[in-house]
């Protein structure tokens, strides 16, 4: 990326600085924790580039230069961080509304949730003018690499490319599923949206089935615009959009690394003694989410439910650990979810819970990375029962914490993970919306034979490491540079 300005564009933030306490001004800064945040700092800190996100942070204002900007990270400071700050009315409309309760259902065809309002709409526009906008100041000379990123900016690109920006290469990462033509056409703007993005010159989503849903999409439903399934891409209003998967990963290394700290080890051992969890005749059955419809899970406890119902043998002998991460509160939708968690998990301890047993153990705490890994390592089975799913980056974690190989994942076919076929042929495929298959599917996972886990898990474990974070970024910047040599070539 020599000699490249490297401008990465999302809503969340790599670091968010807040205030240590409501009563004094120290301000203490939060660490990325997801996996897109954590593996693009250190390439934005070897390129110093610049990354645009929404300040959302109580004390990120108070950190900010006259020009909204910080450089982080805090003790090494190696690149700008620039951020854009909404007033409660545009998280509201933008965030809250038609990010969150448009986009993100009909992408994954919830489409009895979506709520497309004209005020979200318009909202959705200014935002991403005011994205486009700082772009457009931060872009510099004729090698400004623009990285957009997901649902809350599909107009950003064409705003930009309005503001004069011809010569920007742009590219963007939709992390979300794309649905087909006859779902995304309930959206009434989907032609608005599908011209945002047919500003950039690349268009990346996770598998070839969301690639394949948005060329449809634009055949059917973009005037004027030509698919060349050939090449996997779209002529549109004189401009060409190459338009590919991949397939995100994980830094398995560093996750590996991490199961088998110290700090897992302790965290583990803790863990496992409050909750009886040592006796190796009682397995541990896990799943990580953020508390989101689309992950399935009510549906899995449903599952659960009809194991030991139909299977009393089986209590008594796991434990199910259900570590859930509030997400999107502002959402009635998900409030009524994360209260409807709560109640199952009422509902199966007192139905099956004994004096020595607690069926499900709900983990709301945040965890350190090192005291998730060690979870991961001592699972039994991993159960990731997405309805939809751009990737589910939980399966690749718990793989790649998985170093005693002996835990079995169980995965939904509708993940984008099972689109891999490494991970087709070594999980245990299920459906989530069929519960006597899925509860039967956790058991077959119980008592899979020793050296079936091992083999299996070996397996995913490769392909984790080959296929991992940084494999997916120079995958995106390789398709770049070659999208830059041809249009070099041609000029
Ligand atoms: C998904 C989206 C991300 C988003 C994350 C967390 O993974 O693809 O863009 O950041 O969920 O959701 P939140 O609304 O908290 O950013």
């Amino acid at each position: 990326l020599a000699g490249v300005n490297l401008l990465v564009v999302s809503n969340r933030q790599p670091y968010r600085h807040e205030f240590a306490s409501a009563a004094d001004e120290e301000v203490v800064v939060e660490r990325p924790t997801g996996g897109l945040t954590a593996g693009l700092d250190p390439v934005m800190q070897s390129t110093e580039g610049t990354w645009i996100a929404w300040g959302d942070g109580e004390a990120d204002e108070a950190v900010a230069d006259d020009d909204d900007c910080v450089v982080v990270p805090p003790e090494d400071p190696a690149y700008t961080l620039r951020r854009i700050w909404l007033d409660e009315e545009a998280v509201d409309e933008y965030y809250y509304g038609y990010s969150n309760q448009g986009l993100w259902p009909l992408c994954h065809s919830a489409l009895t949730k979506t709520r497309f309002s004209q005020r979200f709409w318009d909202t959705y526009r200014a935002v991403n003018e005011r994205f486009a906008a700082a772009v457009a100041e931060q872009c510099a000379g004729d090698r400004s690499w623009v990285w957009f990123h997901d649902y809350h900016l599909a107009l950003a690109p064409r705003m930009l490319r309005d503001r004069g920006e011809s010569e920007a290469l742009l590219a963007h990462f939709w992390h979300i599923p794309w649905p087909g033509p006859d779902v995304y056409q309930a959206c009434p703007q989907r032609r608005e949206l599908l011209d945002g993005l047919l500003a950039n010159d690349l268009l990346g989503f996770h598998v070839d089935r969301y690639v394949e849903n948005f060329l449809d999409c634009v055949e059917d439903l973009l005037e004027g615009a030509v698919v060349d399934r050939e090449n996997d891409a779209v002529r549109y209003d004189g401009h060409r959009t190459l338009v590919r998967a991949f397939p995100m990963g994980v830094d398995a290394e560093r996750i590996d690394r991490q199961s088998a700290s110290d700090e897992a080890a302790g965290f583990w051992w803790e863990f496992a003694r409050e909750h009886d969890l040592v006796d190796p005749e009682r397995q541990l059955v896990l799943g990580v989410d953020r508390l989101d419809y689309a992950k399935g899970i009510l549906e899995r406890f449903d599952a659960l439910e009809r194991l030991w119902e139909n299977h009393p043998e089986w209590r008594g002998r796991f434990t199910y650990v259900q570590k859930g991460t509030e997400t999107r509160t502002g959402i009635r939708e998900y409030q009524e979810y994360q209260n409807r968690i709560e109640e199952a998990v009422e509902r199966l301890n007192e139905r099956f819970g004994t004096d020595d047993w607690r069926p499900v153990v709900p983990l709301g705490e945040r965890l350190s990375e090192e005291a998730l890994a060690g979870l991961y390592r001592h699972a039994d089975v991993a159960l990731v029962s997405s309805i939809r799913d751009g990737m589910n980056l939980v399966a690749k974690e718990y793989v790649a914490a998985q170093r005693d190989v002996d835990g079995v994942l169980v995965l939904s076919r509708h993940a984008g993970a099972h689109d891999e076929p490494t991970f087709a042929e070594n999980v245990l495929t299920t459906d989530p919306l069929d519960t006597d298959e899925f509860a039967e599917t956790i058991r077959t996972a119980l008592s899979l034979p020793r050296e079936e886990r091992r083999q299996r898990m070996e397996r995913l474990r490769r392909h984790v490491r080959t296929y991992d974070l940084s494999w997916w970024m120079d995958a995106v910047f390789e398709a770049m540079n070659a999208i830059e040599s041809e249009s070099r070539r041609l000029h």
